[in-house]
């Protein structure tokens, strides 16, 4: 597929002075925000001055590209996400995504807030996601040319990024779940029996984002790690019954160890 829409985007951010290569880079979800602020020699363009970036209009979501350097190493930053839930389209972050191939493709790590559908996953748990079910019923490749919309997905979610977000975990004293994240696409919360039935399937957890992201990022060949901080027991769990408040109270207040991970892991990558 001609990729003009890439290149419209990367020559924006390169007059704006972003330079690769970047060790990571990262897509803050909900409650994480606060990690762009702890960038040095932080660049922040807004994604309304970037062609082909998502208006980002949910609260709790900043919506800016911040380039910088994190625990010493050169990162890039997406402080804000668009869901499908908004717009309806689930390609919403193929600009934002893509154009990480004009900056050396950095592996991407993934964040977001999510409910757990496992009775021994609390809320405050970090999970890194080891696989996902995309039950949303769509994709974002959908309409894409060419074979490069035939995207394997056996191994997504990068082995060796995974082992070592876990061994980082380890060595720094935060416990880190793994679990199966399963793809609703919202913005209504789940049902009752929607959450037995992802259980049923193979899922530890549920959100209304994040797996679109993957599969772009696979698309442009991208290695992957994703992280959730689980927010919430799934509908029904213990009576459960998750909100938009809550689900954003409780990501702020348990970032703290995600945000601590995160340190630590970037801290640990080869500087670029
Ligand atoms: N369901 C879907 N998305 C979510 C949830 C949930 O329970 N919690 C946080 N994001």
């Amino acid at each position: 597929m001609a990729d003009a829409s890439l290149d419209r985007a990367a020559e924006v951010l390169i007059d704006r002075g972003i330079q690769g290569p970047f060790a990571c880079a990262m897509v803050l979800g909900t409650g994480l925000g606060r990690i762009a602020d702890d960038l040095e020699n932080a660049v922040s363009i807004p994604y309304a001055d970037i062609p082909g970036f998502p208006g980002s209009g949910v609260s709790g979501h900043a919506g800016r590209l911040v380039a910088g350097r994190f625990e010493g190493r050169r990162v890039l930053v997406f402080a804000g996400r668009a869901h499908y839930y908004e717009h309806g389209d689930p390609a919403a972050m193929r600009v934002p995504i893509g154009v990480l191939t004009a900056f050396g493709s950095p592996p991407l790590i993934l964040t977001n807030a999510a409910g757990s559908v496992r009775q021994d996953i609390r809320p405050g748990a970090i999970v890194a996601i080891r696989d996902h079910i995309n039950f949303s019923g769509t994709n974002p490749l959908i309409g894409e040319a060419g074979d490069a919309r035939f995207v394997s997905m056996t191994d997504a979610y990068d082995s060796r990024l995974l082992r070592r977000m876990k061994m980082t975990a380890s060595t720094a004293g935060i416990s880190l779940a793994e679990g199966v994240y399963m793809w609703f696409s919202g913005p209504s919360f789940e049902t009752p029996a929607e959450i037995r039935m992802a259980r049923t399937l193979g899922a530890d957890l549920v959100g209304m984002s994040t797996v679109p992201e993957v599969i772009l990022a696979r698309r442009f060949r991208l290695r992957v790690a994703a992280v959730s901080i689980v927010t919430n027991m799934g509908a029904g769990i213990e009576g459960a019954a998750p909100s938009h408040s809550e689900t954003r109270d409780v990501a702020a207040t348990a970032s703290a160890g995600l945000r601590r991970l995160l340190k630590a892991f970037v801290g640990g990558l080869e500087d670029v």
